[in-house]
């Protein structure tokens, strides 16, 4: 059976592709490079043995989407990843996020009703909740007004996926909202490539204990938090890529119940940085030289996810430990250094 990865060479793109292979499936990516290296390609056939189908596509370009579309007959299934991803980035550069991220999709659904693909599994984030209310937060929790141009396009993405499916009900779409993935592949053949200086959290404090950055800031202890840091629900990047396979079957099979779905990704429990600081010294035996520096403007407080529906109707919940995450990661840094 054959999925269309979009953004698959990118960090959760590639681990996708890999226990989608792992799982029988064909795959083919498209990506247009922008964020990410051909060179997924080698660790994703290092791990699974096969190498998959690649086309250098933007799927901005409508035309050649169609073109793609036509060229690949017994598509079954779409997972939607591709697209620009920088918080701080898409409030200099709003109107790229916003094309990019809107039109991609769009040609992708349009193309799907032309060349009769039905089903497709949509990359969003909990960024749509921003700081909520009450805690943990359910696919119920009311959406908030996103905090960057790049939060907002997920949040318009969902909303194009809401009208779309009500106006074409063959339509079998499953949106996955993400806490904040992390880690790397255990065997180190694939990971995660920031561009430049990291934003988040995980690739800057590998990279500080690399000796690439001094130190890691840590931004803010004056949370309303028990330790004063801000608190994130992180999942595992295998974990994260397993809940793309069991959405894709379900909607293979028919199981889904309304044709569009909405679920949350997450461990179901949040830990602050300094928490994370602390359990990743536990687990790799390194020391992270961090300081405590002033709030970064944008983030909330505190964020996790109640992930009942997902355990229930996916039959997926995280499995890989903290621990266990963060070692991978460091592995991989470690990987990249030689
Ligand atoms: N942090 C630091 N120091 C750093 C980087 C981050 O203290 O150098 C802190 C942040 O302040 C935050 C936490 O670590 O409290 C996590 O920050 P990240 O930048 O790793 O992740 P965010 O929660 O800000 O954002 C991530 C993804 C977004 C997604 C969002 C949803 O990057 O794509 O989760 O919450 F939209």
């Amino acid at each position: 059976m054959k999925i269309v990865v979009t953004g698959g060479t990118g960090f959760i793109g590639s681990h996708t592709v890999v226990e989608l292979q792992e799982a029988g499936y064909e795959v083919v990516i498209v990506d247009n490079l922008v964020n990410s290296t051909i060179e997924s390609l080698d660790g994703i056939e290092k791990i699974t043995g096969i190498r998959p189908a690649f086309e250098k596509l933007d799927l901005t370009d409508k035309e050649r989407t169609f073109d793609f579309f036509k060229s690949y007959q017994g598509i079954e299934a779409i997972i939607h990843f591709a697209a620009l991803k920088a918080v701080g980035e898409s409030v200099f550069k709003p109107l790229e996020y916003y094309s990019n991220n809107l039109n991609s999709l769009m040609n992708v659904l349009a193309a799907m009703k032309e060349f009769k693909v039905d089903s497709l599994v949509f990359s969003s984030s909990c960024t749509v909740y921003g700081q909520a209310d009450t805690l943990p937060v359910t696919e119920k929790t009311p959406r908030k007004k996103a905090e960057s141009p790049y939060g907002n396009t997920k949040a318009i993405c969902e909303d194009i996926l809401a009208d779309y499916s009500r106006a074409e009900q063959q339509l079998k779409l499953i949106a996955l909202r993400y806490f904040n993935p992390i880690g790397a592949h255990p065997t180190a053949h694939i990971g995660e490539l920031p561009n430049g200086v990291p934003n988040n959290l995980i690739p800057y404090l590998t990279q500080t204990v690399a000796g690439i950055r001094s130190q890691l800031s840590v931004y803010g202890n004056d949370y309303n938090t028990p330790d004063g840091t801000a608190i994130r629900d992180y999942i595992d990047v295998v974990d994260l890529a397993k809940a793309h396979v069991v959405a894709i079957r379900r909607l293979i099979e028919n199981k889904n119940k309304q044709n569009l779905e909405i679920f949350n990704i997450g461990t179901g429990g949040g830990v602050s940085v300094l928490q994370l600081v602390n359990t990743f010294e536990k687990a790799t035996g390194k020391k992270v030289n961090h300081q405590i520096v002033g709030r970064r403007a944008g983030d909330i407080e505190k964020v996790w996810a109640d992930t009942t529906l997902a355990n229930k109707e996916l039959g997926w919940k995280a499995e890989v430990s903290l621990e266990e995450t963060l070692r991978n990661a460091w592995r991989w840094q470690e990987k990249l250094q030689k």
